[in-house]
């Protein structure tokens, strides 16, 4: 919850609007509705006695702040009704404590994204799928405010100097803000929720990959082969590493580098990284980079990055090369091929003159796996290809696919299509048996792979291995027969 900011700044302080409330298809109701809202709480906080605030503890002054806005939306003219006045008092406690109009968004757990596209304007992606609220704020102004007070929690402030700001709150959801004159639309706000953590079960059930491919990746992370995970904007990405990292061994020393941490890690033995921008003089920033070289000072056993999107590159793959194994990354890129050259890119990014056979060299030999996702039309997620990286040929890659997604069409809106194994059995199983862990031959025979349907008595708790999963999976099917 955020601390109590009674600030002045943005909000209008002007008499209560006394309007009869009968005109609601003037002007639409939600609208009016922020408005007399945006009245009664500046009115609130011209009438609390700010020195006061600090001596008192954080539920009496919540309950003091209730009472009074309750005090004051009971004098309102307007005709609203008992339940209308009780979410006007509900919502002014969301402006001075939380995200405003956005805090019923906020807890509703099945929102993942919150998309505010100027005043007027809030989306959400549920389900993977986006759709528009009726959710709206007072003007330009009050929106800033809940952008600033955001923005306070990570001590920056938003404004024509410096217009863009990555945040987070305290959640975990991330947050970035926008405004004028960057954006033409007003302030621009969107929220990454954190609110639901998928696991590698509720990717199994939702289809995102059957059990056989992420019995691959479980023991490909376990035997410590180095993995790139590419995809395009919200593909799940990010959402794979976590579930990935959960299979890391717990007697490892993990390092994490991000930009803004997402990463929820499990084990016992983590260093969270996270950059720095710069300050408003321009100093101080602390790039991926540093970090990644940093890092390797700190007797890591495995690096993870969050997003690799420069230089840092290069010195990832150095990591990689010489006994970092099992480090992991994902990419934004919209297929295999296309991750691999955009690594080249961002290695020649470090300032470096090297031949592009070197480079890739390079990466050949430091990645081993590319899990290739996509977000598909209507809003599944899957992992379109796992392929390995074999090295070169002459100046070009050989990279193998172990298993791919084929979409055979839409229904209903929604892409659907089979997963397959192609047959082509991996060169890094060797590796895998040789960590002792057991993957049968037949795992990579030629054939449509069967996926989860989703069994009525499963519970979304969390397995720790594919086993105790299919264990359970197996029991839920016969105890449902
Ligand atoms: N396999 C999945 N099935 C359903 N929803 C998913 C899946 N993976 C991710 N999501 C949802 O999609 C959204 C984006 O996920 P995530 O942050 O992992 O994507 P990303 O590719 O890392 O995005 P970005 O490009 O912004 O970094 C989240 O709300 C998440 O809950
Ligand atoms: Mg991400």
């Amino acid at each position: 919850m955020f601390d109590a900011i009674f600030s002045r700044r943005g909000m209008p302080s002007k008499p209560l609007n006394s309007r009869p409330a009968d005109d609601r298809d003037g002007e639409s109701f939600a609208l009016r509705f922020q408005k007399l809202k945006a009245q009664i709480h500046s009115q609130l906080v011209e009438m609390i006695d700010i020195s006061k605030l600090s001596h008192w503890k954080p539920d009496r002054l919540k309950r003091e702040v209730r009472t009074l806005a309750s005090r004051l939306v009971q004098a309102v003219p307007e005709t609203l009704n008992q339940l209308e006045r009780e979410r006007l008092v509900e919502e002014i406690m969301h402006e001075v404590f939380g995200l405003g109009p956005l805090e019923v968004l906020m807890n509703d757990p099945t929102i993942s994204d919150i998309l505010v596209n100027g005043p007027r304007t809030v989306y959400i992606e549920r389900f993977g799928r986006l759709e528009p609220t009726n959710i709206v704020f007072a003007d330009d102004a009050h929106l800033m405010q809940i952008i600033q007070r955001i923005s306070a929690r990570v001590g920056r402030r938003v404004d024509e100097m410096s217009p863009m700001v990555d945040a987070r709150l305290p959640d975990g959801s991330r947050v970035n803000a926008i405004v004028p004159p960057l954006s033409l639309e007003g302030p621009v706000l969107s929220i990454r929720r954190f609110g639901i953590r998928l696991t590698a079960e509720d990717l199994l059930v939702n289809g995102t990959m059957p059990k056989d491919v992420l019995r691959l990746l479980q023991a490909a992370v376990e035997a410590r082969l180095s993995m790139l995970i590419s995809g395009g904007t919200g593909s799940g990405k990010t959402t794979l590493l976590n579930v990935l990292s959960r299979f890391i061994p717990h007697d490892e020393r993990l390092v994490t580098i991000e930009d803004s941490a997402e990463l929820q890690l499990q084990q016992p033995h983590v260093v969270k990284l996270e950059t720095r921008p710069a300050n408003l003089e321009g100093v101080g920033e602390v790039r991926q980079r540093d970090l990644v070289r940093n890092s390797l000072r700190m007797r890591p056993d495995r690096i993870i990055i969050g997003e690799v999107r420069g230089p840092e590159a290069l010195d990832m793959l150095q990591a990689m090369n010489t006994g970092h194994e099992g480090s992991l990354t994902t990419i934004h890129a919209n297929d295999t091929r296309d991750a691999l050259s955009r690594l080249e890119t961002m290695v020649t990014m470090a300032g470096f003159e090297m031949p592009v056979t070197v480079i890739r060299q390079y990466i050949a030999s430091a990645i081993t796996l590319v899990i290739q996702l996509a977000r598909l039309k209507g809003g599944p997620r899957k992992v379109m290809r796992v392929s390995e990286i074999l090295g070169l040929k002459g100046k070009k890659y050989v990279v193998k696919d172990i298993f791919r997604f084929e979409q055979l069409g839409v229904r209903d809106g929604v892409a659907v299509g089979e997963f397959r194994a192609t047959g082509y059995v991996p060169r890094c199983l060797t590796r895998i048996r040789m960590a002792g862990i057991d993957l049968p031959d037949d795992l990579f025979a030629q054939r449509v792979l069967s996926v989860e349907e989703a069994p009525s008595t499963l519970s979304l708790s969390s397995w720790d291995s594919i086993d105790e999963m299919e264990s359970s999976l197996t029991q839920a099917s016969s105890a449902e027969s």
